[in-house]
């Protein structure tokens, strides 16, 4: 064979080797999204918003949901704090073993199932905790209150005994997650509510479930790095009040409708309307028998001042601003628009005094206490202060009452 014949030889053998080690590069260095090339990625999205990213990575959107590893579980696994008692027959305890972290169920001191922690959902309030059978998730018996520094029966399980059975489906990662993939049926397996793809998961709120696919915006910004305009990026400020109402009431508008599409779909400017049937899924509850989930959008949109003028979530929530605020600062935006001057101030200000610019809040949009939640101890049940702040902004004479005698003392 000549030398010719060889390169040629080499060239056709080292030409796909070569393809395929560029290919190697590329998806070890810049992994593709799971949800396909439009996405580009947090990491990308944070090489120029240095800003958001101070404040983001505490955010209660980035931590609804993550891998359960010791430092994101805030419950103890002491001797002296590690176990929930059912009965005089049944417990569960929260247990560490070399493959990780479980929780185990005793049946009169005889070990009857054990399963571990992977995924911590929530963050604020309370963690309640998956587990992966297989590719399926259920919910693990146990969640971690904050209010109590305890560990109790997770929300809407009886009590009665540990259940270990409740499926985990992708609605409730459509609210909390960034991606899940559901799998097709495979032999032996019909039911594929709660059966995923283990690879194809974003856990936590990420830039792109909120600001919709980047990928065009990332690369254009990166080429052309003298344009301040954003390109192919939807500005959020720019929408009508109800775009911006329907772009947070597709999590904080409860799960009260039958969807006809995934809401990972949904991007600002979107109708909501256009994700569901309008049939009603839930019928509505009564707002003073919350769960977990406040369904601020609803109530929100209940109140008078709603109607009355132009109030939206963000009159009060930014996203991306320091992520505390106190009673006394949500009280301004009440006062921006209830005053003296306008001749619609508080009609109990007299009786409250200068204190009355301190808070607003907890006389009308007082705290409520779940109903959802049981802790058993002996025979007792009894609900956990698992509260959540009222989005009706109304006139509550009962906790007004309450709020002036606690002013009273005080002062
Ligand atoms: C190469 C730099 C660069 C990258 C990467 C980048 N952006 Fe931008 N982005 C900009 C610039 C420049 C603007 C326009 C100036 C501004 O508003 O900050 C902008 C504007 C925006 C806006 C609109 C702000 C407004 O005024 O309402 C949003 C939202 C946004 N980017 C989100 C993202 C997301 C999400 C990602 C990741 C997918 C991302 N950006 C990646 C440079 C970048
Ligand atoms: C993709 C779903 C999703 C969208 C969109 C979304 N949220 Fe949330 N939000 C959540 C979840 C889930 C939590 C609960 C986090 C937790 O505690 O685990 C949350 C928590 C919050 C909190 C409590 C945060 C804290 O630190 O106490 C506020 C306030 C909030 N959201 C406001 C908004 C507003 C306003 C919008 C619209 C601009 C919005 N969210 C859009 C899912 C969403
Ligand atoms: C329609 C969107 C939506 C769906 C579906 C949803 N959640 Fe939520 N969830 C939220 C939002 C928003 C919050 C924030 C608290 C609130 O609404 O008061 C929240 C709060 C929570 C919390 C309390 C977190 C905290 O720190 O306060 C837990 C736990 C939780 N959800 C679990 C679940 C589980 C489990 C499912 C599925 C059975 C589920 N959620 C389905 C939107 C949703
Ligand atoms: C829970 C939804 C949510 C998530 C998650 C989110 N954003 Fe935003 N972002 C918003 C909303 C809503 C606005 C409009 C302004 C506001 O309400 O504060 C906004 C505004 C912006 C702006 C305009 C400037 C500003 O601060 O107002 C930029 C830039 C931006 N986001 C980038 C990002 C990046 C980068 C990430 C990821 C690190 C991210 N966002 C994550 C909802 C979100
Ligand atoms: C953007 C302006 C705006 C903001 C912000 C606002 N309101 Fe209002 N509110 C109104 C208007 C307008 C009405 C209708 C009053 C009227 O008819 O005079 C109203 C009505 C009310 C009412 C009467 C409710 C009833 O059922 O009779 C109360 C109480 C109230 N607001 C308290 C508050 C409190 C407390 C806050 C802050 C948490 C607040 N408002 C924030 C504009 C606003
Ligand atoms: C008039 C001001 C105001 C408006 C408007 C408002 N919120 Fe809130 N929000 C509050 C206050 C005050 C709290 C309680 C904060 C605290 O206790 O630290 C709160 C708390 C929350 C929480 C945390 C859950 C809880 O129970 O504490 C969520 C989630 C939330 N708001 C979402 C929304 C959404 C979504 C909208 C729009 C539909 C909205 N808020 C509109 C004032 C407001
Ligand atoms: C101690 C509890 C308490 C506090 C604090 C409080 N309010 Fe009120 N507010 C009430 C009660 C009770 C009423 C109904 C009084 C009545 O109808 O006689 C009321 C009535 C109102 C009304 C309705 C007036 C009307 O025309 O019917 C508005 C608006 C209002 N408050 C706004 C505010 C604002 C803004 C703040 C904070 C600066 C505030 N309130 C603080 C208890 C309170």
């Amino acid at each position: 064979m000549s030398k010719i014949k060889y390169a040629r030889l080499a060239l056709i053998f080292l030409l796909p080797l070569a393809f395929v080690f560029s290919q190697c590069i590329q998806s070890t260095t810049k992994p593709v999204d799971a949800r396909g090339a439009a996405y580009a990625g947090t990491a990308t999205c944070l090489k120029c918003h240095k800003d958001v990213a101070r404040n983001y990575f505490h955010s209660a959107h980035y931590l609804t949901s993550r891998l359960a590893v010791q430092a994101t579980i805030r419950g103890s696994f002491l001797p002296d704090s590690n176990t929930v008692v059912f009965n005089d027959s049944i417990k569960v305890v929260m247990e560490k073993h070399a493959g990780g972290l479980y929780q185990a169920e005793y049946i009169h001191g005889k070990l009857k199932r054990r399963q571990r922690f992977d995924i911590t959902f929530g963050s604020n309030r309370g963690e309640t905790f998956f587990y992966w059978k297989g590719n399926k998730v259920y919910q693990l018996p146990i969640s971690y209150y904050l209010s109590l520094h305890q560990w109790a029966n997770s929300p809407a399980y009886s009590g009665d005994s540990a259940e270990f059975d409740r499926v985990i489906g992708r609605r409730c990662f459509e609210c909390h997650s960034s991606y899940i993939k559901n799998m097709p049926a495979i032999v032996g397996v019909t039911d594929t509510t709660n059966l995923f793809d283990k690879k194809l998961i974003i856990l936590g709120i990420d830039c792109e479930r909120c600001h919709g696919p980047g990928a065009d915006h990332a690369n254009f910004q990166t080429e052309n790095p003298a344009e301040k305009k954003p390109m192919y990026m939807t500005r959020i400020s720019t929408l009508s009040r109800q775009q911006r109402i329907d772009f947070c009431s597709q999590c904080h508008g409860g799960n009260t409708k039958i969807m006809t599409r995934s809401i990972f779909e949904f991007k600002p400017g979107d109708t909501l309307a256009n994700f569901n049937s309008g049939e009603p899924f839930h019928s509505y509850r009564d707002p003073s028998r919350i769960d977990v989930h406040g369904n601020q959008v609803k109530l929100l949109s209940s109140s008078k001042c709603f109607f009355s003028s132009k109030i939206e979530c963000a009159t009060c929530h930014s996203m991306h601003d320091k992520p505390v605020k106190t009673l006394q600062s949500y009280s301004q935006h009440c006062i921006g628009c209830h005053s003296e001057a306008n001749h619609n101030f508080c009609k109990m200000a007299a009786k409250i005094g200068p204190a009355i610019k301190n808070n607003c809040i907890d006389c009308h949009m007082p705290v409520q206490t779940s109903h959802a939640i049981i802790i058993n101890s002996g025979s007792n049940k009894v609900n956990p202060p698992f509260l959540a702040r009222t989005h009706l902004i109304a006139i509550y004479p009962e906790e007004s009452q309450k709020i002036l005698e606690w002013m009273r003392k005080r002062s």
